[in-house]
């Protein structure tokens, strides 16, 4: 399903599935997994869910999450790691247990990231799969950091960042070459397994490469292409923004 809304809009319909999902299962005793994105876009609903936690009494404790992605080479205290961004626009602020937070790590040496990875990937089976997966784009057409060429049967793993996706982190990183060239990211295979999806696109900048992605053929080129196969998928999009 496409909906052109507005962004509030998006961010709030969002939000209160998350948070109607997390309750109903609070209330069978039960957990959910939810993935998430990092970057601008769902920095809204963040701030969205922090004001059901503290306004509205959201509790946390039956979440589990996991990222999508990590940069390689950068200790998670980093000011521009993923883990820090997740902690100061979530999880610094709601109740979620700390065990119960799984983000890759940047610091695996070479030798043990193909272990590192396929435990990632059991760990989220282990837990039932992905519940909820909220998901942005950048302008290569990446999904995580799968970038031009990642296949639909790929997991979690080490990926070699495409330019435009460096160039557009070069200001948060004081320039392109202090940007890492790799990253660890949830594979195509991971994030499609997900029960059900939310891809939010935001802004102008999105606009040419969020309708190749929805309006264009299914191909490895454009990966966040294969999300038109996915069956229970809601594309949130709002280009009348900066
Ligand atoms: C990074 C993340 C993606 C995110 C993208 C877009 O590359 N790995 O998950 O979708 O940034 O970021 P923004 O929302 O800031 O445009």
């Amino acid at each position: 399903m496409i909906e052109f809304k507005s962004k509030e809009f998006h961010i709030k319909r969002i939000a209160n599935c998350i948070s109607e999902e997390i309750k109903l299962r609070q209330k069978f005793d039960q957990h959910l997994v939810l993935g998430l994105a990092t970057g601008s876009t769902p920095i809204p609903l963040y701030d969205e869910l922090v004001r059901l936690h503290t306004e509205e009494n959201l509790s946390f404790r039956n979440v589990y999450t996991f990222n999508l992605d990590e940069y390689c080479g950068l200790e998670d205290n980093h000011p521009e790691s993923y883990h820090t961004f997740m902690n100061v626009n979530l999880f610094d602020k709601v109740d979620i247990p700390r065990e119960n937070i799984f983000i890759p790590s940047g610091q695996i040496e070479p030798l043990f990231e193909r272990d590192y990875c396929e435990g990632y990937e059991q760990t989220i089976k282990d837990l039932g799969g992905i519940d909820i997966q909220i998901l942005g784009i950048g302008r290569s057409g990446h999904i995580g950091f799968n970038e031009p060429g990642s296949s639909v049967d790929s997991i979690t793993r080490k990926v070699k960042l495409h330019d435009i996706t460096r160039r557009d982190a070069a200001s948060d990183f004081g320039g392109f070459d202090n940007v890492p060239t790799h990253a660890i990211t949830m594979g195509m295979k991971t994030i499609l397994s997900a029960n059900r999806i939310f891809f939010m696109a935001f802004g102008e900048a999105k606009q040419e490469i969020t309708k190749r992605a929805f309006c264009g053929e299914i191909t490895d080129d454009i990966p966040a292409s294969h999300l038109q196969k996915h069956n229970k998928k809601t594309i949130c999009i709002d280009f009348n923004i900066n």
